[in-house]
């Protein structure tokens, strides 16, 4: 069981939606609430989770190894980063969490749910994000993106329906879990997209 005393927030969404250019400006707007702010990102986060990061992005692998190795990942992630802060009382931001791997190994790969659901007990218990920000974009959008910025990694290298999955999946988490997942139209210019996000985080 851990102390609550910090904040903890995910960035969530496809591939090219945003969560890089907008955690950092996050961050920078809570640092002037809070004295100690995290970022931090899955997979990753931690020494071993880096070298599990670079695994999963290059290793072709069997489906449920991926989710395993997410998991790994992302045990480390908690006890060694995000639940010491969270006793420290700082504000964790990560891009990306446990929805990730619900949109991208049960929605994308097709994973089975309660398979999902037994990993995620066993290694999250009660440590959910505080708030869940999912920023959401048409695939063609995101795929434009990504193209213009980086070589696709692994999962980049994916088909635009194994996205659609991706994205769908993602969506229907917020409408199941509306008090922790705002849903973020991310098909904007970014100063718009600041303004809504600058509304959401003055009030937590
Ligand atoms: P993610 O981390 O979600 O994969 P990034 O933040 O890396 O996405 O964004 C991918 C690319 O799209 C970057 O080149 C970034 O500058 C650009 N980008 C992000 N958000 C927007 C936006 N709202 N409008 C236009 N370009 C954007
Ligand atoms: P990330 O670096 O966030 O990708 P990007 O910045 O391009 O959006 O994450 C790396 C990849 O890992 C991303 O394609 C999604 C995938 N992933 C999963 O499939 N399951 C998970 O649980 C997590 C955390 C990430």
């Amino acid at each position: 069981m851990i102390t609550r005393d910090g904040v903890f927030i995910t960035l969530e969404g496809i591939d090219g939606a945003g969560k890089s250019t907008h955690i950092a400006w996050i961050a920078q707007y809570l640092q002037l609430r809070h004295a100690e702010v995290i970022v931090s990102r899955e997979p990753g986060g931690t020494t071993l989770g880096e070298k599990l990061r670079h695994l999963l992005l290059t290793c072709s692998m069997h489906e449920e190894t991926e989710a395993l190795l997410m998991f790994a990942a992302r045990r480390e992630h908690l006890v060694q980063v995000i639940m010491p802060a969270m006793q420290r009382g700082a504000c964790v931001l990560s891009d990306r969490f446990v929805d990730a791997s619900y949109a991208y190994q049960c929605g994308g790969r097709g994973l089975n749910e309660d398979k999902m659901e037994v990993l995620e007990h066993w290694t999250i218990q009660d440590c959910l994000p505080d708030l869940t920000l999912l920023f959401d974009v048409p695939i063609t959008v995101a795929r434009h993106r990504c193209n213009a910025s980086h070589e696709p990694d692994r999962f980049e290298q994916e088909t635009c329906d194994f996205f659609e999955r991706v994205r769908n999946f993602y969506l229907e988490r917020a409408d199941r879990f509306p008090h922790r997942i705002r849903l973020i139209d991310a098909n904007r210019p970014i100063s718009v997209i600041q303004e809504e996000l600058e509304k959401i985080l003055s009030s937590i």
